[in-house]
């Protein structure tokens, strides 16, 4: 398996970054992982877009000529990979770059960012899809600028272990008695045929799925209500499902080993899924 790395293609086990890289010290960076369908990038744009943002919202100075490039080489590694058919993600991480001696202000003058890319086959969820999935409540210790998608995920990876050690397949995050998402996927809940989101602001990622599902629910008629759901009020909801790039469109059919509405996928989420399966399989524009 070959990897980019700072302007290389290199197998993987090759692939060296120093030890005073900011990423490796302070988690100094930001990620994007892109899905790819038969060679076709799902959203590319957006995905580009929201990496600008979260390269601005760090302070990243990342050439212009390189970020220009990402899409050139994220094609010629799934091409040497053999990843352009069939199903694939596109794994993206640009860091602050490596310095010394290791100070908490950003490097002057800057250095040169490290820009990272791997590809890997995918395969979706599809039992956890038809089935729903179990999810037990943790509090969201993240912190203000959840609207990066920064490569500092303890709070987000100690709650995927919670729910793995609590025997469950993932988390429901509440920051002061409301919904906020999931360590890996945003959150939707439905009640009476509408659907109620947590609104894009500092305390979630906008995932791009997530703004995927906005539009299908639009083209589907389902009115979106841009608020969060607290957690108190969970019992009043009839469904809540996860939505994100590898997570796709996935029911959440027991919360604390309690059932969500009727304990079943219900009908909002069948038409989301229906919605999301077209963009992914039949190219349908969103
Ligand atoms: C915390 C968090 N929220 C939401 C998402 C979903 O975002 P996207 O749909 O862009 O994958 C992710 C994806 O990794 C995430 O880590």
């Amino acid at each position: 398996m070959q990897v980019y790395l700072n302007g290389e293609f290199v197998e993987q086990e090759e692939a060296k970054v120093s030890v005073a890289d900011r990423g490796f010290v302070f988690g100094d960076g930001v990620y994007e992982v892109t899905r790819i369908v038969d060679g076709r990038f799902i959203m590319e744009n957006e995905h580009l877009g929201r990496l600008e943002e979260g390269l601005n919202g760090l302070k990243i100075n990342l050439h212009k000529s390189v970020f220009e490039q990402i899409p050139v080489i994220s094609r010629e590694l799934l091409t040497k990979n053999g990843h352009l058919e069939g199903e694939a993600t596109v794994y993206l991480q640009v860091t602050r770059g490596a310095s010394v001696p290791r100070t908490h202000e950003f490097p002057s003058p800057p250095v040169e960012p490290t820009v990272y890319l791997s590809s890997a086959p995918f395969k979706p969820h599809t039992k956890l899809h038809e089935e729903g999935v179990d999810a037990i409540s943790v509090m969201d210790v993240r912190w203000s600028r959840c609207n990066l998608k920064t490569i500092n995920l303890l709070p987000n990876t100690m709650a995927k272990q919670q729910a793995k050690e609590a025997g469950v397949n993932s988390a429901v995050m509440v920051r002061d008695g409301v919904i906020t998402e999931s360590p890996n996927a945003n959150i939707f809940c439905a009640k009476d045929g509408v659907l109620y989101t947590y609104p894009a602001s500092p305390y979630i990622l906008n995932g791009i799925t997530r703004r995927a599902v906005l539009k299908i629910a639009e083209q589907s008629g389902i009115p979106v209500i841009y608020e969060p759901v607290r957690f108190d009020e969970l019992h009043e909801i009839d469904e809540l499902f996860f939505s994100g790039t590898t997570t796709d469109i996935q029911p959440v059919t027991v919360i604390d080993g309690k059932p969500v509405g009727s304990g079943k996928p219900g009908d909002v989420v069948r038409a989301i899924q229906e919605g999301y399966s077209e963009l992914l399989y039949q190219k349908a524009e969103v």
